[in-house]
């Protein structure tokens, strides 16, 4: 198939599991945790390959997967971490050397259909699929990336063509974790599992969308990384267009994995070039001093944004986002703001406000419709909340990352993001990357720079963020 081409298939299932940077931080933070859940869980179908520089053995990889995890999870079972230590073993190796990917081979000896899992900076991606490649190992292999996906559209492009010598696209799976979010799959379901919505979901009677991003702690020691980053390309560019895709898209049609991703790619490529004069840019007081952090460093460690987008159901309907850190809360959600009411002879004259409809997908997961009911005693409005929870048993629902990691395996490829979407989003922020503007002082703890409320100006205020 051409590359580039939407595709139509779900592939064969994997047989092992090969992962890049096992020593690494992700891996201590998050997959070994991933794989003890689906472990316990029984949904952990092969054995899995780690792969590092650092001199350890197939003792060391399982001291280090039992810290982690012991770390990471309230009920520690012995006997499923065995069961999960029995599947790991380990290669040493520097992944410039050919014979390190010798190695691998030996190490998975006939398996035919290996998913290798790539944890390690993405400046290294080419390498080593390179060396996959030249090791004959990628026929029948997928390879799971992380974000950033380069740091601009070109950079995003010049990491696919390299990838792309080795790989097809239906070889790539690109993760972004917020994908892998039950409350995110949720959206898509609210939307289209409820005929109530799609009549009211467009511009007749939508008069705005705001989507915030919201953590209430620093980049703590992640000084490094995030100086050359920042909120646009760290969190908005990927989750927060993600999510907006979802928010926006057309119905899905067909039953394959690409029924939802071809429908954010329309919507994306509906998605006007975003507007420098629209973007706001913050970075709170105490960021310069943060470890690895540029005394003089310009990175934005808030950023507010308009985006518009030109279709029969957006045309002028702005979607507002804004993300940071250091803000009051951790926040994760999306509201679509409703039409206000005209007034009419209840009330005593005065007009309603207009009804919300919130998803949240940080802290607890819900949705909720500000509705308006009469005040006992008066002739007046007040809020009338209809609220639905959507975690059922707390703890219960696939982690992000095991959710994709078991799709990796399975082959599913529904919530992995594809190139096309990746550089229309690129495309869409390439503006701001270009002409980022001056980057404004705000105290921690605040919603980032004033000039932030000004984009909505005319139009409304940031609603406050529903909270527990
Ligand atoms: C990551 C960003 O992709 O997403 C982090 O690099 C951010 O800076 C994180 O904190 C937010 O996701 P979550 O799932 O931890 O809320």
């Amino acid at each position: 198939m051409a590359r580039g081409v939407p595709h139509t298939h779900r592939d064969r299932a994997a047989d092992v599991l090969a992962i890049f940077g096992i020593s690494g931080d992700l891996a201590r933070k998050m997959t070994f945790r991933a794989l003890y859940r689906m472990e316990k869980a029984g949904r952990l179908p092969c054995e899995v390959v780690g792969v590092a520089l650092d001199e350890w053995d197939d003792e060391a990889l399982r001291r280090h997967a039992r810290e982690a995890i012991e770390a990471a999870v309230p009920e520690f079972d012995e006997a499923v971490f065995e069961r999960l230590a029995q599947r790991l073993s380990y290669v040493q190796g520097d992944y410039s050397d050919p014979e390190t990917f010798e190695r691998v081979k030996a190490a998975l000896g006939k398996h035919e259909a290996p998913v290798f899992y790539l944890e390690i900076p993405p400046s290294l991606f080419a390498s080593v699929v390179k060396g996959l490649g030249a090791a004959g190992l990628t026929a029948g292999a997928h390879v799971v990336i992380e974000k950033p996906f380069g740091h601009d559209l070109e950079s995003a492009r010049a990491l696919q063509a390299e990838l792309g010598e080795v790989l097809e696209e239906e070889q790539i799976l690109r993760i972004d974790h917020y994908l892998g979010k039950e409350p995110v799959m949720d959206i898509t379901y609210l939307r289209f599992a409820n005929s109530l919505l799609e009549p009211v979901w467009n511009r007749q009677h939508v008069s705005h969308v705001q989507m915030t991003i919201a953590e209430d702690f620093g980049v703590d020691d992640r000084g490094r990384f995030y100086d050359a980053v920042g909120a646009m390309r760290d969190v908005i560019q990927n989750h927060a267009l993600q999510v907006i895709g979802l928010i926006a898209m057309e119905p899905p049609t067909g039953n394959s994995p690409d029924s939802i991703r071809d429908k954010k790619l329309e919507l994306f490529k509906a998605m006007r070039t975003a507007d420098p004069k629209r973007y706001v840019r913050g970075q709170y007081d105490g960021f310069l001093e943060v470890r690895d952090v540029d005394p003089k460093s310009t990175t934005e460690t808030f950023a507010a944004v308009e985006l518009e987008i030109d279709n029969w159901r957006w045309a002028g309907v702005p979607f507002f986002v804004r993300a940071g850190k250091s803000l009051p809360v951790k926040s994760s959600e999306v509201t679509a703001v409703f039409r206000r009411p005209p007034q009419t002879g209840i009330g005593h004259g005065k007009t309603p406000e207009p009804n919300k409809l919130t998803f949240r997908i940080e802290p607890e997961p819900g949705s909720r419709m500000r509705m308006y009911q009469k005040q006992a005693d008066k002739e007046a409005f007040e809020p009338a909340d209809l609220e639905v929870l959507f975690e059922r048993e707390p703890g219960a629902d696939p982690e992000p990352y095991e959710r994709l990691l078991e799709d990796a395996l399975a082959g599913d490829h529904t919530l992995f993001t594809r190139q096309d979407a990746i550089e229309e989003t690129w495309r869409v922020v390439q503006p701001l990357l270009d002409e980022p503007g001056p980057v404004l002082p705000y105290e921690p703890g605040t919603w980032g720079p004033t000039e932030a409320n000004d984009l909505l100006r005319g139009v409304a205020t940031w609603s406050e963020p529903w909270m527990p």
